[in-house]
Parts: structure tokens; sequence; C-alpha cells
């Protein structure tokens, strides 16, 4: 994972990479650090420091660092414990060079051995060192032409910027597997991991593809492919308000995020319906099996998409984590078609999954909220999510435009391949369009929320029991609630309890049932007497007015009734707000979860 930016340009860069930094840090935040080529030229200046940018920032405090040209980086270890030795940027043993990397260098140990036989003294454990060494070493009097050199001797996936002594007012970015892109100011130009990172700066930008090379100066961007030929790019204009990345008076982004929902789930229907991509609804009517691979969130949502395409193009659908599928003897046959879903379009696991098929015939769909990301434009079509970026680790409001353009493209591919009628299709739309209003009326019951969260929050364990296409979101209430509490949960299909899990009911566990009053009420409803026959903890998200829940039920959470099928995109609210109110209430830090990163760009 890890954020890079980079700036050269009039003003003093280091305010403009610690702004950036911040908006990386939901990236990778273990360490951090910053090197500036003084204003003189002939000197880095290197500051680094363990913890959050909040922690580099108080390091740097009146230290009076002045440069034009500079790079920042933050780190989520691969190589190496958070240290500050291990920290980014890395600087060449002359300290003329210095670079940041985010990504895996494959072949560091080899490449490390030859540079340490060459008399290169190795300052750090990570893999990343080999190349600030590797640009003094191959260094030809011009920065482009040694960063082809480089690129060469490089097997694994990186983004890596470089600056120099030797041409201090050019920053090089060269990309390979993880993102990069590119923004273009006045008098002034950036290198970043993602666009919220110098939003305030501009809103034009350059995503450069795998195997490119951008040259930056400040007032002059060049790109280049690794044979040095100079190639024409096509700017992108966001029209993202800076608003997308603060808080807007909430605690956390991922409490804004929740918030967000009923925008975000009307622009992604809104979105879907102006965007549709002909071609691909072509090609899924030939369909004999449809894949999805996905990890965590992404992947839930790949589970209840099943059920939707199953259901409406009645085209059989197998879900599975990214990282198995990649190493499966799969099928392919050139009617398969496989779909990625990805909030940041980076996921290493899924986005190599997806190539190593569309290699071997399958047709392949990205289902993506950042827009230009490697997914996007690594599969033959892509559908997007409608969000603007979610910074907040764990995913909330990506997930529910997932599910909701998942549910968009079953019923227009049943439409297309006659297994969905125009009335059933418009029945159903007109109902996904109160969706929003109805999300809007479970977010005013957080208050509620919040106090079963507090009657809750020192257990040691929870449960999370579904059906059918609410199974799915038991599964993500549990994910929700580990990642930013660390309290383990366990999601299961309400039916498989009694095959093993139901061992583990007393009356200290709190088991959440998702029972909405669908098809599998009664089934679901026996499931939760089962618990409370053990004396669980019960809290129950089920339907407005439903009484009988509530007399067997410890805590209710209602939700407004809806149609069967559209449950999962309301069910999974209330689990949101649960766990942040839980972690919250427990002190944990939920944007920037332990040990996780937003976005995983390793496998
Ligand atoms: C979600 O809360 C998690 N942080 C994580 O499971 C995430 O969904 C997963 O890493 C996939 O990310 P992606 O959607 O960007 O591919
Ligand atoms: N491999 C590098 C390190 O450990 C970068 C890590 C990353 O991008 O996640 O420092």
């Amino acid at each position: 994972m890890c954020g890079i930016i980079g700036y050269v340009g009039k003003r003093n860069a280091v305010p403009v990479l610690l702004y950036g930094l911040q908006r990386l840090e939901y990236r990778g935040y273990d360490s951090a650090g910053i090197a500036v080529i003084d204003k003189n030229g002939d000197k880095i200046i290197v500051e680094k420091q363990v913890g959050k940018i909040k922690d580099l920032q108080e390091h740097l405090w009146n230290r009076k660092i002045e440069g034009h040209t500079a790079l920042g980086h933050t780190r989520w270890a691969t190589h190496g414990p958070p240290t500050i030795e291990n920290a980014h940027p890395h600087t060449s043993q002359r300290e003329t060079i210095s670079i940041v990397h985010n990504g895996i260098i494959e072949n560091y140990l080899e490449l490390k051995e030859e540079l340490i036989k060459k008399g290169y003294r190795f300052r750090s454990e990570t893999d990343t060192e080999v190349v600030a060494h590797l640009f003094e070493e191959l260094y030809t009097g011009d920065l482009l032409e040694t960063a082809l050199k480089v690129a060469k001797k490089l097997e694994g996936a990186y983004a890596i910027g470089v600056i120099s002594t030797y041409e201090p007012d050019k920053i090089v970015g060269i990309k390979k597997g993880s993102p990069l892109i590119v923004g273009f100011g006045k008098d002034e130009n950036f290198i970043a991991s993602d666009i919220p990172a110098v939003l305030e700066y501009t809103k034009d930008f350059i995503v450069l593809e795998d195997g490119e090379i951008a040259v930056v100066t400040k007032d002059n961007v060049e790109v280049y492919n690794l044979e040095g030929k100079k190639l024409e790019k096509k700017p992108l204009h966001v029209t993202w308000d800076i608003s997308v990345a603060e808080k807007a008076g909430y605690k956390h982004f991922m409490q804004k995020e929740i918030h967000e929902q009923p925008r975000t789930i009307g622009d992604t229907i809104t979105g879907f319906s102006s965007s549709k991509d002909e071609k691909l609804f072509e090609a899924i009517k030939d369909a004999d099996r449809l894949y999805i691979i996905a990890c965590g969130t992404s992947y839930h949502a790949g589970l209840v998409g099943k059920f939707w395409i199953e259901k409406f193009a009645r085209i059989p659908v197998e879900v599975d984590y990214a990282s198995e599928y990649r190493y499966r003897d799969r099928i392919i046959n050139n009617r398969t078609v496989v779909m990625g879903i990805s909030q940041s379009g980076e996921t290493a696991d899924t986005r190599f999954a997806l190539l190593d098929a569309k290699k071997e015939g399958a047709k392949t769909i990205g289902l993506v909220n950042v827009v230009g990301s490697s997914l996007s434009r690594e599969t033959d079509y892509v559908m997007y999510t409608y969000c603007g970026p979610e910074i907040g680790v764990a995913a909330t409001k990506t997930f529910t435009a997932q599910l909701v353009t998942l549910l968009l493209f079953a019923l227009e591919a049943g439409l297309k391949k006659g297994t969905v009628s125009k009335p059933e299709y418009k029945k159903l739309y007109d109902e996904l369009l109160h969706i929003p209003s109805k999300v809007e009326s479970i977010l005013n019951n957080e208050e509620g929320i919040k106090e079963i969260a507090h009657k809750y929050m020192n257990a040691q364990d929870f449960l999370f029991l579904g059906r059918n296409i609410n199974y799915p979101i038991a599964l993500e209430g549990a994910l929700k609630l580990k990642e930013i509490s660390y309290i383990h949960a366990e999601g299961y299909p309400a039916g498989e309890m009694k095959h093993g899990p139901i061992a583990l009911i007393d009356d200290k566990l709190p088991v959440v049932c998702v029972i909405p009053q669908d098809k599998y009420y009664e089934k679901m409803f026996s499931n939760l007497q089962e618990v409370k026959a053990r004396k669980g903890k019960v809290v129950s998200v089920a339907t407005e007015g439903d009484t009988k829940v509530k007399e067997l039920s410890d805590d209710v959470i209602y939700i407004p009734p809806a149609s069967d099928v559209l449950y999962p995109i309301l069910t999974v609210v209330p689990l949101q707000l649960l766990s942040y109110h839980i972690a919250t209430l427990l002190g944990k830090d939920v944007d920037q979860p332990r040990n996780l990163a937003k976005t995983v760009t390793v496998e």
C-alpha cells in the first residue's frame, strides 16, 4: 500500500506534502517521511517519523525546512518493521538520489547482493532501498535515461517517485502495478498515489498506465514508455469538490460516509442509468457462467449479487475470493465472463486474478469506484459506483453502491435476455428510487443504535446471523465490527448455526440476527428462538412494526419495509452504525484501524 506524493513548483513544498500525506494516510500509516531538495539544490534533507502524519508534523515543527522539489511517503510496511530506518524516502549512498516507493520489488535480494558486492551499504531492511542505490549506480547524466535502465532491472509491482541533486528541478515517476497520477498546476506540478491527495491544488490530472514514466518539472510534464518513446496522454478533469476529502462536521470519515449513503445510492442509480454500456449487456447475454471475484467487503457485495443475477438474469454465478480464484484451475471458455468488484480498483489480488482470466479468454467486467483506477482500465467493460472518494478504511458507502449497481446490472441483463419483464423491472426500479429515503430514516435512529452499542461494547465475541440474501450481510456486519473494534466476530448463515457455532452460545454472547420480514422470516425466527433457548443475547435487525421479534429479542433495530430482494441495501446500514459506535466507544481509531490499509496493492 503506502501513499506517495511529489511536488515541484513555486511554493515551499513541505506544507503541500504534509497536506497530501494526510489525504493519503488511509493507504498506510505506520511511519512517514519527506525528502526535500534544499533551496540551493545541492543537498537532500530527509526527515522521517514512526507513527502517523501528525507525528511527522510535530517532528517537523520549528525545523523550517524549505525547498521546491520534494517527495513524501506514508508507509504500510511489507519488508521490515515500521522504524525510522525503514520509513521512506530512501536515499542513495552518496545522498544524491531520494526515492519513495509503493509496492514490492520482488527481486530485491538479488539486486541487493549485486549492489553490496559493488560496495553499497544498506541502511534499511526494505526492498525499496535497492532502487535508490540502483539509480546512483546507473546514473548516466540524465534522470529519465537512468529511470529507463532502472525499470528494466526491477521485478514486481511499484510506483516510484525519484528526485536528485543532479537535476534538482525535476521529479521522475515510474509506474508498474501500483497507482500513480500526475496533477497539473500553474507554475507547479504534482505526482501522487491518488487524486484527493492534490485536489486542493488542481482538478486536472493524467493517470499513468503500467510501464509509463513521467518527467515532471514546475512548468512541464512529459510521459514516456519504457522504450523511451514520448507519449501523448489525454488529461482528465475531475469535478469533485475538496469537501469530499474533508470530514464536514462529522467526527470521522467513516461516520460521514455512512451518512452520505442516501446521496451515493441515488447518484449510483442515476449514474448507472445514464451510462449503460450496451456492449457489456450484449456480452453478458451469451454468457454461460459468471465468476465474481473480489476481496473483503467487495466480496460480500458479490455474494449478494449472485442472488440477484441468478434470480433475474438466470446466469449461474460463482463468487470467489480473488486471492483464491487466481491460483485455482479455472475453467474458462469463450462464454465465460469474470467480474471483479473493487472500490479502489487497485487491489492486487483482484486485478491480477482478472488479468489472468482475461489472458485465458474470459470477458472481464470491472465494478469500481475510483475513476481511472488500474482495474477500470484493464477490464473489457467497466461499471462505476458514484460515491466520490471513500477515505475511512472500513468500506460503507461503496458497499451499498456496489449492491445497487449489481441489482441494476442483474435487472438490465434479465431484461435483455427476456428473463425479466418490463413491468417487473419498472416495479423494482421505482422502489429502488425510494431506498435513499429509507436509508435516511435508518440513519435518523443513530442515537438508538449508539445506546445498543453501549450495552454490548464490552463483549468478547459476536455472532452475526442471516439467511439467503441477507446471509452476506451477516458476514459484512461481522467484518465491519472486527476491523474497527478488534472484537472477534463471526458471520454465519443462520441455518448452518446448528451444525457447529451453536456450541458458542451462552448468556454472554451477543447474536445479531438479520431478520427482515421476507420469505425466510419464519425460518430465521426459529433460529432466533434457538439462540434465545440457549440464553444468547439477541440484537435483531427487523422490519418496522414487527412486535413478534421484539418480544424475543433483547434489542431491536427497525428498518422500513421493502420488497424481499431490496432488503440487503437496508439491513447493512444499522450494522455499519453499530460497529462504528462500538469502536468509537472503545476509543479505537475507526478511520485508520491497526494493521489495515484502505488499498491493498500487495498480494
Ligand atoms: C472493507 O471494510 C475492508 N477494509 C476491505 O475488506 C476491502 O473491502 C478489501 O480490501 C477490498 O478492497 P477493494 O474493494 O478496494 O478492492
Ligand atoms: N515494500 C515497501 C516497504 O516495505 C513499500 C510497501 C508498500 O507499498 O506497501 O517499505
